[in-house]
């Protein structure tokens, strides 16, 4: 194996193919030096036949797309910007949970090759010191509703220095958390690793049955107060943890009957958003 001593710059996809010590998941690699997302072009090949566990990555990209519409600043360099293709043989309704699958897997890669105390804000950013870290977005493609495949696209800020005006107090990069040099290729190979383990055990049951504890020991907010923002309702209450099916369960009061009751709430991951009571976490 050939030493790459760019490699925090330079992602090099023959080189990363030979590093993987995964069965599947990255054993192929398809790299750009620049892209409009990653997750348009995973999405593309994951409509042909073959392509399960493909990575596609870049080195920046022009429209990186993030969660509900918005925009994802991917420079040059400067993160890892990735989609990977999943082509399961799953119900269709049970595809979202992929999200929470993603989130514990890359949570898992950053803790041990960072050693950064990294923790999960449902359903699946990555937070390190109050500030976020990695964003993932899946995106699933259909036909004549039969599942073609699940895109799971994650972007982590490894080292960039300045955020734009919007997030600069809620972005954050592994470098800014006080991370030196990192070997990228180790970190994708520990995230795609994880991602096969987990994965493998969601498919037994096609739910979170077994991994709730694992996402709820690195949920940010834990029993804490949170904010529900739903497009039609805001309302605050304690965030308990995940249940097999990935919703998040809030206690909160509710008027039953023209008394108020303490009912447990399943928040279904989709346009929402979920706040501390005092800001972003
Ligand atoms: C979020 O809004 O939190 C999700 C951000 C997801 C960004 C990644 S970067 C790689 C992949 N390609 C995209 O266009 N988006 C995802």
């Amino acid at each position: 194996m050939h030493y790459n001593n760019h490699l925090n710059h330079v992602l090099d996809s023959t080189f990363m193919e030979d590093y993987m010590t995964t069965k599947v998941f990255g054993k192929k690699i398809i790299y750009y030096e620049e892209v409009d997302s990653t997750n348009i072009i995973a999405k593309n090949l994951g409509k042909e036949l073959g392509h399960h566990g493909v990575l596609v990555l870049a080195n920046t990209q022009k429209a990186g797309r993030g969660r509900m519409g918005r925009e994802w600043n991917s420079p040059m360099n400067q993160g890892i910007w990735m989609s990977l293709i999943l082509k399961p043989v799953i119900d269709i309704r049970n595809a979202p949970m992929l999200t929470l699958i993603a989130a514990l897997a890359v949570n898992k890669g950053i803790r041990k090759i960072t050693g950064l105390n990294s923790s999960i804000k449902w359903p699946n950013d990555i937070i390190i010191n109050g500030k976020k870290v990695c964003g993932i977005l899946t995106e699933m493609s259909t036909s004549k509703e039969i599942l073609e495949c699940i895109i799971v696209g994650i972007g982590i800020n490894v080292s960039n220095e300045c955020f734009e005006e919007e997030i600069k107090d809620k972005a954050t990069s592994l470098k800014a958390e006080g991370c030196k040099e990192i070997d990228k290729n180790q970190l994708i190979n520990e995230i795609m690793l994880s991602m096969e383990y987990f994965y493998d055990i969601f498919l037994e049951t096609q739910s979170l049955k077994e991994l709730i504890e694992e996402y709820n020991r690195f949920l940010i907010n834990r029993n804490n107060t949170v904010k529900i923002i739903e497009r039609e309702e805001t309302y605050t209450g304690i965030a308990l943890g995940i249940n097999e099916n990935g919703e998040l369960q809030v206690k909160t009061q509710e008027i039953i009957d023209g008394e108020r009751k303490e009912v447990v709430k399943e928040v279904v991951a989709g346009e929402v958003s979920v706040r501390g009571v005092y800001g972003y976490i």
